[in-house]
């Protein structure tokens, strides 16, 4: 198939911050001699204590470690609001739009966030929270999950966000993994017109969690929810006793900002820990050039704060950068299809940064919804979380930015902190469907499964052979697992985990994960917490998950479960599962397909076959490959005759 190649737009060459022959000069010093590039590039940072070392990383066994601007000291919260109040203390920081279009959108500006933010970190302070304690935040699309964070970073406490979808269980593993005592919540959310009983949630996952002394509740919805006393307290109350002064803390650069948990190929979700300096700095220099940002520009990710995308590009990055960023409650097809457009129009946004599974199901509802709106404002569009297919990106290019927004399609991963592999607007020119090429710093390479590099055009599995700023520093209580899981595999090299594609142009194209994970609606899950989850319940004695390929939302998630010997499998069972695993993790870990198997596909040492069951799930069943090694062949037999029809 020919290739479609979109050079960059005159006015985009020419008034951007970086043009093809200045990335290309940026990149390569900052691969040729990354201390002088990082040196220089760290300057946008507010250092209390300037840095004088700036690098000292290795991804070898021997002497692995991994530290950015270690003697320098700073505080984020410092340089994503203090120092912006002398120039744009009135701008507005946060625009709020809720999930009812009919209720009141809310402006804050960068002064009321500096007040706001001191005030809840002097409540934090009050509860007796202190540096590197754990703050678990489990709340909506709300301005206060933004103070909530930047007050953490203010005091140094290190906060976990948990995604407002997940389930007490999820919650609960979380929370104990971090030994949190304390999380901020809300009564309720409130998204697509629905409620989401949030405290509810955090009253049961504490059942589980002894050690939580305090929960702070916000009123969202006003609905009447049980407060335990001594342990729960609201949010406003609490909030106004305290003063609007708190002085930003002292932090060195290693120290760390966050966790945010994400699932891996195997055992239940590691705590990603990011550090402030090398965060600080890759947020930032990423939102700056990827979106070509200028202060005051109305830009809007329309990711949650539950996701690396909404740390980096919602709060931190832009804030840094002294945007106005765009926050929004709702969902893109609430009231209508037209939702996220009549909110671009309304606030007059100049930068969108959406996910594909978004574009797909509104390009599933016809044009119309677009065209309606004007979109005049919009100069820029990005995509972010799995790969995009080119016809949802000629559309989000031709219907949503009328051919004359150019699209960076961002690679990266809550690993990286932020942007990779990206289009640089004013620089690249864009290929449908391809990340394109390294960001500053960044230098990816193609390995085989042996780990034998490839050069040129080709096909492997995407390595990164040097550390970045933004890098995670380690998973949160298992230093082991971090090298195990990432350096481990390809020695040397920090491995993604995902497949790529070379071309002869030098840019890249993800082809999607290459172990145990799948990615549902932009949702990174792992195989092992669904199956884990399904043989939790007392009817199931072995369930096996893979990846199938859905219109939607990218993959679903095909299950393949044996019931307990007098078990009968049944469509209530069926239904039962669904439920069940929606439960124990969240609504996003709906399974598409459960496949009832009274034996799965097993070598003669007992290990499953998940080869056979990914070729299944994805309906590619005219070659399985060689199944002599099976113990019993004809489960695969069964298998392929009772596989359910699928839409
Ligand atoms: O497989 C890649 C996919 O999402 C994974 C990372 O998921 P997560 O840590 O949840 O972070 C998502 C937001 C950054 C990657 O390993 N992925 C992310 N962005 C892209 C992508 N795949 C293709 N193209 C992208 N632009």
């Amino acid at each position: 198939m020919a290739e479609t190649v979109y050079p960059v737009p005159a006015n985009w060459a020419q008034d951007a911050l970086v043009d093809e022959a200045a990335y290309h000069a940026m990149h390569r010093r900052s691969v040729e001699d990354p201390v002088g590039f990082w040196r220089d590039a760290a300057q946008r940072i507010d250092w209390i204590k300037p840095f004088t070392t700036v690098k000292q990383t290795s991804f070898n066994e021997a002497d692995f470690g991994i530290e950015w601007f270690a003697d320098g000291t700073l505080n984020l919260s410092a340089n994503a609001l203090d120092r912006h109040l002398e120039t744009r203390g009135d701008q507005v920081a946060i625009l709020w739009e809720p999930d009812d279009p009919a209720d009141a959108a809310r402006r804050i500006t960068y002064r009321e966030l500096h007040a706001d933010v001191c005030r809840f970190a002097n409540v934090l302070k009050s509860r007796g929270v202190q540096k590197g304690d754990r703050v678990t935040i489990y709340l909506p699309m709300v301005p206060e999950a933004a103070v909530a964070m930047l007050a953490c970073a203010r005091i140094g406490a290190i906060h976990s966000i948990v995604f407002a979808g997940f389930s007490p269980e999820a919650l609960a593993g979380r929370i104990t993994d971090c030994d949190s005592t304390i999380v901020l919540t809300a009564d309720e959310g409130l998204r697509g017109g629905k409620k989401v009983p949030l405290k509810d949630n955090v009253d049961e996952a504490l059942g589980h969690c002894p050690a939580v002394e305090t929960v702070i509740v916000l009123r969202r919805t006003g609905a009447a929810v049980p407060m335990v006393p001594g342990r729960d307290v609201d949010w406003a109350e609490v909030a106004a006793a305290q003063s609007t002064v708190c002085e930003p803390e002292e932090m060195g650069a290693e120290d760390p900002l966050f966790i945010l948990y994400t699932s891996g190929s195997t055992g239940k979700p590691k705590g990603v820990l990011h550090t402030t300096g090398g965060y600080s700095v890759w947020a930032s220099i990423t939102h700056q050039y990827v979106f070509d940002y200028r202060p005051g520009q109305i830009y809007w990710c329309a990711a949650d704060i539950g996701w690396v995308t909404g740390h980096s590009y919602v709060v931190y990055g832009p804030l840094m950068n002294g945007a106005t960023t765009v926050m929004f409650e709702g969902v893109p097809n609430y009231p209508d299809a037209s939702r996220f457009w009549q909110v671009v129009d309304k606030f007059g946004v100049e930068i969108f940064y959406g996910a594909p599974t978004a574009l797909r199901a509104l390009m599933r509802e016809g044009d119309e919804w677009v065209t309606r709106t004007s979109r005049k404002t919009l100069r820029l569009l990005g995509s972010v979380g799995e790969p995009i297919n080119p016809e949802a990106w000629e559309w989000y290019h031709k219907v949503v930015g009328e051919g004359r927004c150019p699209i960076v399609d961002t690679w990266w991963q809550t690993e990286t902190g932020g942007v990779m592999i990206s289009p640089l607007p004013g620089a690249t020119a864009l290929k449908p469907g391809s990340a394109t090429r390294p960001f500053f710093g960044v230098q990816p390479a193609l390995v085989d499964n042996e780990g034998v590099p490839i050069e040129g055009a080709g096909d492997g599995c995407l390595v990164i052979t040097d550390s970045w700023p933004g890098q995670m520093r380690t998973v949160w209580g298992d230093h082991e697992r971090f090298f195990q899981t990432y350096f481990s595999t390809f020695p040397g090299t920090y491995f993604t985990g995902d497949g790529c594609r070379r071309d002869e142009d030098g840019y890249y194209w993800i082809t999607g994960r290459i172990d145990d994970v799948i990615n549902v609606s932009g949702h990174r899950m792992g195989t092992a917490e669904i199956e884990s989850a399904l043989v939790a319940h007392a009817k199931v004695a072995e369930a096996a998950v893979v990846g199938m390929p859905h219109d939607i939302k990218g993959q679903g998630i095909y299950a393949f479960v044996t019931t307990n010997a007098n078990v009968e499998p049944d469509e209530a069972l069926r239904r039962e599962l669904v439920q069940w695993v929606r439960h124990e993790i969240g609504p996003i870990a709906t399974p598409d397909v459960i496949q009832f198997a009274p034996g799965l596909p097993k070598t003669r040492s007992g290990k499953i076959m998940r080869r056979i069951l990914r070729k299944i799930g994805e309906n590619d069943v005219s070659n399985l490959g060689d199944t002599s090694t099976l113990a019993d062949p004809s489960v695969v037999d069964h298998l392929l005759a009772n596989r359910p029809q699928l839409a």
